[in-house]
């Protein structure tokens, strides 16, 4: 699953930073006088910072199972337990923070034409 989010992510950024590209090739220097400029620029750095989190969320779901795996039929030792403490707190905060960015991304792409 990670790895075709991963790859979905990537090619989503990729074609959008092609098309805005082919939408503004050759007046490229006047996007930000417009509202449809900044609303790429926004959800430029909304789709990065999803795609960071999401990194993020891979890497530490990682090392959750990892971790699950290496005290599977014992008791954790206190800093096993801390650290899988901090990591199920975690995941579901970064988990939220992809999805409001992704979400922030989708708004800002949709309303584009119209701002
Ligand atoms: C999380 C990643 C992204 C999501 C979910 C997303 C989503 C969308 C959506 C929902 C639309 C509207 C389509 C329509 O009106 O029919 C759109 C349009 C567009 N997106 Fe993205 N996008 C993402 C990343 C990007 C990136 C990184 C770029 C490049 C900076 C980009 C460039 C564009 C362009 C140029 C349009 C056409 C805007 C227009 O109506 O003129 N997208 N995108």
């Amino acid at each position: 699953m990670a790895k075709v989010m991963l790859i979905s992510a990537s090619i989503t950024i990729v074609f959008g930073v092609i098309l805005v590209l082919r939408l503004r090739s050759g007046n490229l220097d006047t996007i930000f006088d417009t509202g449809w400029g900044w609303a790429m620029l926004i959800g430029f750095l909304a789709s990065i910072g999803a795609f960071t989190t999401g990194l993020m969320t891979s890497a530490l779901a990682k090392r959750m199972v990892a971790l699950g795996g290496a005290i599977a039929g014992r008791a954790p030792t206190p800093e096993e337990g801390a650290e899988m403490q901090s990591l199920s707190t975690r995941l579901p905060r970064i988990g939220r923070a992809t999805a409001v960015m992704s979400l922030i991304a989708i708004g800002t792409m949709a309303a584009a034409r119209f701002v």
